[in-house]
């Protein structure tokens, strides 16, 4: 991988929307799906076919799907906790799908009703069926930098899961710190596990922003070598499964991080900042980046 170059995978209409407490209509997710596409971002998690019962923002993603107009060159991707979801990602047309687990029992328990063996055991006809049908597989690992449940994670539990992901086929697992309390000292000490078994490029940064440490998290990951991130617009979001946690750290942010790093992210950032401002005025209120701030007049 070169070194000059960064990826951000754009989750706001998944991760971002996911968490949002009423509904939103379909035009509105559409219109954030092609404002992303059209600022620059190559991959767009666009949203997730889980049970709708537990996360119902995400009920109308085979209509997302259906509705959106496609860029070519950008990979649309969606959730899929189990065979049932991967089904129903590819009859949509998702271009890749993600299963995820998490490095902590409880949360494993909470967000997906199974321990993480079973959850590893689900997944198997999910990489099964995605090989026969030709498309990729990104893993999550949920609480790498502590649960909303159990508080510490040792690294050697995230290390576990990320082995175990890319064992059955994950061609790169994010880290999630699903609740947003991991410090710098701790992604230093994670990566030193991580990096001793895998490599930089097996590897992707996943960081909600809820202590304000992402972009510190993000940058010593970038330190480290990782060229991929995950961000969402206008700092959107947060899991419906993990109290408390806020959205992810702002797609601008990081932008602005990266490229100052000298790191190209093929992103038109007054673009960025125009969907962050879209989909924030849709949803009454104000955007969560700050570069967007500071740029718009404060
Ligand atoms: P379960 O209830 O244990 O599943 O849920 P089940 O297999 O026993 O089935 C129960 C019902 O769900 C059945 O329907 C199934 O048909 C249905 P019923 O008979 O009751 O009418 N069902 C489905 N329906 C549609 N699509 C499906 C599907 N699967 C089963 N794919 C399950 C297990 C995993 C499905 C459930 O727990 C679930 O949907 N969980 C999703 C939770 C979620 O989406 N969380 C947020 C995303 S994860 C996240 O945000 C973290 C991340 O951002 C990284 C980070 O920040 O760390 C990725
Ligand atoms: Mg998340």
């Amino acid at each position: 991988m070169s070194n000059d170059r960064a990826t951000l995978i754009e989750v706001g209409p998944r991760d971002g929307l996911q968490n949002e407490p009423g509904e939103l209509p379909l035009a509105v997710k559409q219109q954030l799906v092609e404002d992303l596409a059209g600022a620059g971002l190559t991959v767009i998690e666009a949203g997730s076919f889980v049970n709708p019962k537990w996360v119902p923002q995400m009920a109308d993603s085979e209509a997302l799907f259906a509705a959106m107009t496609r860029k070519a060159g950008v990979r649309y991707t969606a959730l899929t906790p189990n065979l049932r979801g991967f089904e129903r990602a590819l009859t949509a047309g998702a271009d890749e799908v993600a299963v995820f687990a998490a490095a902590s029992e409880s949360f494993s328990q909470k967000n997906i009703n199974c321990s993480i063996t079973e959850s590893l055991a689900r997944f198997q006809p999910v990489m099964a069926a995605a090989a026969a049908a030709g498309m990729p597989v990104r893993g999550y690992v949920s609480c790498v930098l502590g649960c909303p449940y159990e508080g510490t994670v040792a690294p050697a539990a995230v290390a576990q899961v990320t082995g175990d992901l890319l064992e059955l086929g994950c061609y790169e697992v994010s880290l999630g710190d699903t609740i947003g309390t991991g410090t710098a000292g701790g992604m230093r000490a994670l990566l030193a596990e991580l990096l001793g078994a895998f490599n930089a490029a097996q590897l992707a940064v996943h960081c909600h922003d809820t202590y304000g440490q992402a972009l510190a998290n993000i940058l010593a990951a970038v330190d480290r070598g990782i060229r991929r991130i995950d961000a969402s617009v206008a700092g959107l979001g947060g899991c419906p499964y993990a109290p408390g946690a806020s959205g992810n750290v702002a797609t601008e942010d990081v932008v602005y991080l990266l490229e100052g790093l000298g790191l190209d992210t093929g992103v038109d950032l007054d673009r960025l900042i125009a969907a962050g401002k879209r989909i924030s005025d849709f949803l009454g209120r104000p955007g969560g980046s700050k570069v967007a701030r500071a740029r718009s007049g404060g």
